[in-house]
């Protein structure tokens, strides 16, 4: 199990800091007492998390390409960091097949620009890189979980890419950070939903930009099964894991981080649990719009975290569901509450035992 305490005073490099799960982590991390320092691109969506969240001005926050491998190794030079948490990517599926290029050259040479600079800077002695449960071959067998023993061959770049994040973060582990005095993980994490999501295609963002412009809600596939779960329980299993394995590789890995197979389900029946969840009679219709390659079954073996960490999912898909309502109606009603509505959750999910 986690303690947030160990945080404190820990000086955290966070990668992807203004993306939606990078703010979540930076707040959860101001709270804990730890000194963090932000690489990243500016906020990817216009509103964004973010500058929701007040957070810029209680971190050293450094907009920074992670292609730039001079910059960033001067900003690692400069901040000497203890623990690396790498999330930056270009992490959208329909954008990787219009820009296949750029989401190669930020997720796989980002990731290697990262792991050089991991492995010239002492002071790290914890590294997680956070790729996705779409690293894996998937043939679209109804019902498999994957485990993390799988083939790594995403379909789309996208998915390639992060499966080619991981060879290539297993390469420095076995070439270069096994004799070093720094503990390496990656984390295969599901889909996230949670308040404060803005990206463009996918579902929950979808939903709330319907109901804000008083429309129905329209889903492109509502037959894709995915692994959702709440944004605090990967950054709650990322948070362990770089505990745990700061000076003791026993707890190095590569780790699934999926919900519980109930909470593995079609896009349908979440969007008909989110218009259930918030009421005032808001609807959706399937249609189907012709887009590229997604794979239609994804569910993960979650069993190596569980057994590793002792973790259990916390929120399952109905209480996330209430979460992401009722932060987003606080976002309707007065923005200026949002940092609020977010440590009120995140005390609430990190008391529970
Ligand atoms: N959201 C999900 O459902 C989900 C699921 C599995 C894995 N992930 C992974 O988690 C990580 C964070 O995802 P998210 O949902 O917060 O995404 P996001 O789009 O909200 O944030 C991405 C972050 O990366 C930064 N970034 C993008 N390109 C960059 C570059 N070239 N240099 C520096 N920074 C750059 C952006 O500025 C932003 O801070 C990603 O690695 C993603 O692949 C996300």
């Amino acid at each position: 199990m986690l303690d947030l305490s160990f945080y404190k005073d820990k000086k955290v490099l966070i990668t992807g800091h203004t993306g939606f799960k990078g703010t979540w982590l930076t707040r959860i991390l101001v709270n804990a007492g730890a000194v963090v320092c932000g690489y990243s691109l500016g906020a990817p969506t216009n509103p964004n998390l973010f500058s929701l969240a007040k957070v810029e001005d209680k971190i050293k926050h450094v907009i920074g390409d992670i292609r730039d491998y001079k910059h960033l190794k001067s900003v690692f030079d400069e901040f000497q960091p203890e623990i690396v948490i790498h999330l930056a990517a270009q992490p959208i599926v329909r954008e990787s097949y219009k820009n296949p290029l750029y989401t190669y050259e930020t997720n796989v040479m980002g990731t290697a620009n990262i792991c050089e600079c991991v492995r010239l800077t002492k002071s790290v002695k914890s590294f997680l890189n956070v790729t996705t449960d779409k690293v894996y071959l998937n043939e679209d067998m109804p019902d498999h979980a994957f485990k993390e023993t799988e083939p790594l061959d995403g379909y789309d770049p996208y998915s390639n890419s992060k499966s080619c994040s991981e060879l290539v973060t297993h390469s420095y582990k076995k070439s270069f950070f096994k004799d070093m005095d720094v503990s390496v993980s990656t984390a295969r994490a599901g889909n996230v939903i949670g308040g404060g999501d803005f990206a463009k295609d996918r579902i929950i963002p979808d939903c709330i930009r319907a109901v804000e412009k008083n429309q129905e809600i329209v889903v492109r596939n509502p037959y894709s099964t995915r692994p959702y779960q709440h944004v605090l329980e990967p950054l709650y299993i990322y948070l362990c894991i770089c505990e745990k394995q700061y000076g003791n590789k026993d707890f190095e890995g590569y780790f699934n981080v999926g919900p519980d197979d109930c909470d593995c389900i079609n896009t349908g029946d979440l969007v008909a649990l989110f218009c259930q969840t918030w009421g005032n009679g808001v609807s959706w219709v399937s249609r189907y719009d012709g887009g590229p390659h997604e794979a239609t079954f994804l569910k993960l073996d979650n069993w190596k975290i569980k057994d590793t960490f002792g973790w259990r999912p916390r929120w399952h898909i109905q209480e996330c569901m209430k979460k992401i309502v009722e932060f987003t109606k606080v976002y309707f009603n007065n923005k200026e509450d949002v940092p609020f509505e977010m440590d009120r959750e995140i005390k609430e999910f990190f008391k529970v035992k």
